[in-house]
Parts: C-alpha cells; structure tokens; sequence
C-alpha cells in the first residue's frame, strides 16, 4: 500500500515520542483521514533503533472488550517483563509481561497497574525509552473492575502518573470518536496534563502534488481539488480509473452514496429528535464549509449536533472550536440534500 506525503505530521510525532514525557497526547481528527496510518508509519520508522519499545494496542477490532479481553490485549505470559508482540511481529510493538501461571480474574485494578509500571520501569532499567499507544481508546469506556471502578478513569490517573508526574513514558491515545474528546477536553482530572494533535484533511497542495505524480492531467486535478480531502480517496480514484471510471463519475457515485445515506439517516432518526434543527443545522453549512462551534452548540440543538456528529456527517474539533463535515464528498452531500429540502 502506497503511503502518501504526511510529512509535517510523521515530523512532529518522531521528535515528540523522543523528546521528554511531560503530558498525554490525544491524536484526533475527522473519520479517515489517517490517524493510524500515521501512527504505524511512526512505528514502523522508529521501532528498529533499539533504544525506542513501543507498546501498542489497537483496540478497533474488538466490538467491546471485556475486562478479560483487555488484559489479553495488554498483556503477554512469558518470563520477561515487558514482550514482543507475537501477533505485530513486523511491527517490532510490545505487551506488558506477566507470569505465566497468572489469573486474569483475581486481578485487581492495583495489580494491572502495578505489573504495567513494572515493565516500564524495566524498560528504563534496560537503557530504553518506553512509549505507550492506545488506538481507539474509547473502547475502554464500559469497563469496570471490583468495587466499580472504571478502568478509563483509573487509567488516566496512571497516565498522568506516568507522564506529567514522573516523565517515564509516553502516552499517546488515538480516536475516532469526536465525542469522547470533547468529553476528555473537558475532565478536570486532565486540565493541564494532556496535549492534542489533529490529524486533518489532505491539504490542497499535497493533493494536487500526489494526483500529478499518479498521472493525472491538470483538467483532472483541477477538478478533484473541489472534492478530495482523505488519503483513500485518492487510492480508490486511482483504482477507478484503471478501472475506466472517469474523475468526475466516481466522484459524482461518491456524492451519491452520502447524499443517500443522510437522507435515509435523517428518515429513520429517532422521534426525539427534530427534522426541523436538523436541517437548520445542515443549513449553516450551505455557502462555508467550516462553522464557528458557538454557532450550532445551543441548547436547542445539542441533540440534533450530537446525532450527526455520532453517525460521522459532522466533525467537532473541540480544540480549535471549529465543526466541519467529515469530508469535502460529505460537504456537497449536505448541500444537494438542502438544496432539494
Ligand atoms: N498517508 C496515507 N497514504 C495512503 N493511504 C492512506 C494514508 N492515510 C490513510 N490512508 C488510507 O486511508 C484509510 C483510512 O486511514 P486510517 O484508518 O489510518 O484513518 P483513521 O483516521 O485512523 O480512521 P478512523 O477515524 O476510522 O480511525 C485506510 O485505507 C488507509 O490505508
Ligand atoms: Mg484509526
């Protein structure tokens, strides 16, 4: 798979994981647009030095882990504190250690937490700097340990432990779920101890520089500028016109399938919700493409917002208090469906 130019950001994630561990770092930004490619390319460059361990879990193929799924997830039986990942071995990623005759059930909260800081603190010992990623770490959010306690918000508080407090290892969570980091950016515990990072749409330049290399003539690129803004769309448009699908057809069908989409989604939304401010949402949307955040967050329209932020019409980038659709293809959806409302 080719990997395109994500050369400012694969910059600031190679010199922040080697710089000094003062904060967590949430990676956010709209579906798609290369959160975890970014990542894994990170990896992938840095996890040969030996001096970089990277423990990384990514929780997208798991419907919703139980608290045993999650310790299998994070943790590897052997007689090593921290191991090599068996299933990620291209990877070079690790997992936490724990003995082998170990039992998942009777461990307490303390337990976990306190094997994790072992292996990182072996790591350290062993002259190496640890750094731990958590994809789609929302998936966390429905598990609860004896006495109730929530595995999420304890884990915060190791987190800062770990990074804020005692500078041992890096913590960076990556997500798709825009709700979840406005609910971050808002938790007291994490004022002051956390950093966010958004991985946003192509710019206009590097898509016109990629399309140029991919062959594409100037009418081509000229009119995809008005549309593409995600890495796969660039793929799939190379792959239609192998296919002999021109520019404008595929782009036209892509159109199509989200306009279809929000009309079935608005047709089947649930009671409580109203037509009316849904569509006086979508209406804001109809000469900009980007909206100021006080604009749509009114208590008379939270829910309408939330809903199509949930079903990913619209991304909330709550650190720069801009809402957007998820994609330039979404956007002119949005517009034909307003335009025929
Ligand atoms: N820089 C890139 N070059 C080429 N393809 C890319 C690039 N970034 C992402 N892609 C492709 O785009 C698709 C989505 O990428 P990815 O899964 O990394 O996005 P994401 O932001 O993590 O998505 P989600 O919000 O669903 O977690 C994948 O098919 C991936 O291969
Ligand atoms: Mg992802």
């Amino acid at each position: 798979m080719k990997f395109y130019n994500r050369e400012r950001e694969l910059n600031y994630l190679k010199t922040y994981v080697q710089l000094e561990p003062n904060s967590i770092l949430f990676v956010y930004g709209p579906k798609s647009s290369g959160k975890t490619t970014v990542i894994l390319r990170v990896i992938e460059e840095l996890s040969k030095r030996d001096d970089l361990i990277f423990f990384y879990y990514d929780l997208r193929e798991y419907a919703t882990p139980t608290k045993e799924e999650f310790l299998k997830i994070f943790f590897e039986k052997g007689d090593k504190k921290y191991l090599l990942n068996k299933l990620e071995i291209n990877l070079g990623v690790f997992k936490f250690g724990v003995e082998e005759n170990i039992n998942f059930n009777n461990l307490s909260l303390n337990d976990v937490f306190t094997k994790m800081k072992e292996s990182i603190k072996e790591v350290i010992k062993d002259g190496k700097k640890p750094i731990l990623i958590i994809d789609e770490l929302q998936k966390l959010k429905n598990i609860y340990f004896n006495g109730g306690k929530s595995l999420l918000n304890e884990l915060f508080n190791l987190f800062i432990h770990l990074t804020k407090v005692r500078h041992l290892c890096h913590v960076i969570c990556l997500t798709s779920d825009t709700l979840f980091i406005e609910e971050i950016y808002r938790n007291s515990t994490l004022k002051n101890a956390s950093e966010y990072y958004l991985i946003d749409w192509l710019e206009k330049k590097t898509i016109k520089e990629i399309l140029k290399e991919e062959g594409f003539n100037e009418d081509e690129i000229n009119y995809c500028l008005n549309y593409l803004s995600l890495p796969y769309e660039i793929s799939q448009l190379i792959n239609n016109k192998k296919l002999g699908l021109s520019v404008k057809e595929t782009i036209k069908q892509w159109i199509n399938i989200e306009k279809d989409g929000l009309m079935f989604l608005i047709a089947n939304m649930p009671d409580e919700l109203d037509e009316n401010k849904i569509y006086e949402i979508l209406n804001k949307f109809r000469d900009k493409i980007k909206v100021e955040d006080y604009e749509i967050i009114k208590r008379e329209l939270i829910k309408e917002f939330k809903f199509l932020v949930e079903n990913e019409i619209l991304f909330y980038d709550v650190v720069n208090g801009i809402i957007k659709p998820t994609s330039i293809i979404e956007w002119h959806a949005i517009n034909e469906i307003i335009e025929r409302a």
